[in-house]
């Protein structure tokens, strides 16, 4: 007899489709038979099934069974397979009604007793599940919660093989998993806030500009000026997540097994922060088993990369191409797959190896090449995408021992807030986001300038000797504070501002 039901393999965030099929009573030795190019995991998965249909009181097949992965030219990889094989196997030996299994999407590990283990990719197979016209998804309980994000299809989670078949026999019924609906930042408590941060106003208003317009950043200053403190209170300041962009991070997350961030219930951006000994395949993905590596780990939020010297110079390079992109592509044996990697960039650096150069209170001890050598570790292209320059000088002794408060992070997201909102309504027939992802071609016509402003900005271009990507970053940036402040125009201080967030080409070049 056959069976049939539809599960999915990852191939990098993305399901692809994979009909398991089942025909029993074939001639031959009683015998289960696994085709259509499955992985070593997969080929593993038979042993599992047989061992937890035995432990749930199922019976063996008596006659050959061959088992059918379509389409046969596509390598499946992973043990989510365990769930409909043994389904099919039992729909095929009538121990199972199928009727229900056909309407149903279902992936999950069995472990030997028959319990089922979670799967990684959930929440790209409910989508899958949802663009097949299917009923629902069935998957181990941990998975199917951050699976119940999609709306419009059923999500199951069940916890064992037994459980299943009794709800795909209409044994027992059980009642789909809603997502609990998401805290949006207001609620959420943030460990770190701005209002920790004492003085530095500048460097706390071009942190503000940065995060309104979507724009990277680069701190530059002597150790202990709070470089690390800003960076790590950025996440407190993010604009919420959109419902379709928080959908696009837990595929990413979801793809590695991590896809439970989820049931902790915060929408929010993520803030992934690499140390520097990190590989080009750690940052960039790829690998033997390829996946997301933490430029895609840092979709829709900030890549935060302190002491950005300390990087390996091949590191740097590599990310200089997504940055302009948004995307990545990783080769691998089986082609190519582009993995989405539209993040903020921020990066700190002290001026010169020993960090003290221009300050105030100590005296730098680098000779000139010295400096040179380690300035030159940043190359000039990389320099040119990064939107901000801001030096981050020492605190003064008075400020450190002020009592006063900063401006606290949730007043600060509110104007944020305000600023996203005006670019999503300027952007909203384009799959643009913010100022700082606007393309090339779009520039003209939002940042426009006065003639009199046109002027001053290619006075500083040649005084700054800035390259024509310099030129469309301050124009960008420009539009961002024009935002701020909720002028249509690119007034002239707007444009000074942005000028003065490029202070650093003159400087480190
Ligand atoms: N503006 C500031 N307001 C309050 N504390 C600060 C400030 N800048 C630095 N500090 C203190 O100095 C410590 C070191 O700062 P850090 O951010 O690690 O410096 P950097 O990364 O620039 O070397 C912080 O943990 C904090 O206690
Ligand atoms: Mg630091």
């Amino acid at each position: 007899m056959l069976s049939h039901t539809h599960s999915a393999t990852l191939l990098g965030i993305s399901a692809i489709p994979v009909a398991v099929e089942a025909n029993s009573g074939e001639r031959g030795d009683p015998k289960v038979v696994l085709v259509g190019l499955p992985d070593a995991a997969v080929k593993e998965s038979l042993d599992r099934v047989q061992s937890s249909l035995t432990t749930g009181g199922f019976n063996l097949p008596r006659t050959r069974v061959t088992i059918n992965l379509a389409p046969a030219d596509l390598k499946k990889e992973g043990s989510s397979f365990d769930l409909p094989v043994a389904l099919c196997l039992l729909a095929s030996t009538k121990q199972l009604k199928s009727q229900l299994m056909e309407e149903f999407m279902v992936a999950g590990e069995l472990g030997l007793s028959g319990k089922l283990r979670p799967t990684r990719g959930a929440l790209s197979m409910a989508l899958l599940a949802k663009m097949q016209k299917l009923r629902g998804i069935i998957l181990p309980m941990e998975s199917a919660r951050e699976a119940s994000i999609v709306s419009g299809i059923e999500v199951y989670g069940v916890s064992s093989l037994a459980e299943t078949v009794d709800f795909l026999n209409g044994e027992v019924s059980l009642n789909p998993i809603h997502s609990s609906g998401l805290a949006s930042p207001d609620r959420i408590a943030f460990s770190h806030d701005f209002e920790e941060i004492k003085g530095q106003l500048r460097l706390r208003r071009a942190i503000e500009v940065a995060v309104a317009g979507g724009h990277n950043v680069l701190i530059v200053g002597p150790p202990g000026s709070g470089k690390s403190m800003i960076s790590k209170r950025i996440p407190s300041i993010l604009p919420c997540p959109s419902l379709e962009e928080f959908i696009e991070v837990v595929r990413i997350y979801s793809a590695i097994g991590q896809g439970g961030m989820i049931s902790s219930g915060d929408r929010l951006r993520p803030f992934r922060s690499p140390h520097h000994t990190i590989s080009d395949v750690g940052l960039i993905g790829g690998g033997t088993n390829p996946g997301p590596g933490e430029i895609s780990l840092a979709h829709n939020g900030v890549l935060f990369l302190d002491e950005l010297p300390e990087f390996k110079r091949s590191v740097l390079e590599v990310l200089r191409q997504p940055l302009e992109d948004g995307q990545v592509t990783i080769s691998r044996s089986a082609g190519k797959i582009t993995l989405p990697s539209r993040f903020m960039f921020v990066a700190s650096m002290n001026p010169c190896p020993c960090g003290y150069l221009g300050d105030s209170r100590n005296s730098c001890k680098c000779s000139i090449p010295q400096i040179q050598k380690y300035r030159a570790k940043i190359s000039g292209p990389l320099l040119d995408r990064i939107d901000i320059h801001i030096d981050a000088p020492s605190l003064e002794i008075s400020e450190i021992q002020s009592a006063d408060k900063g401006e606290d992070s949730k007043t600060i997201r509110i104007r944020v807030e305000k600023c996203r909102e005006i670019q999503r309504q300027r952007f909203c027939q384009y799959d643009i986001k913010n100022n700082a992802s606007m393309p090339d071609s779009l520039v003209e016509k939002v940042c426009s300038l006065g003639e009199e402003n046109q002027n001053i900005l290619l006075q500083a271009m040649n005084q700054l000797s800035l390259s024509a990507r310099a030129y469309i970053r301050i124009l960008k940036v420009s539009r961002t504070i024009a935002d701020m402040e909720g002028s249509f125009n690119i007034e002239r201080n707007h444009l000074l501002e942005a000028i003065q967030y490029r202070n650093l080409d003159r400087k480190l070049i």
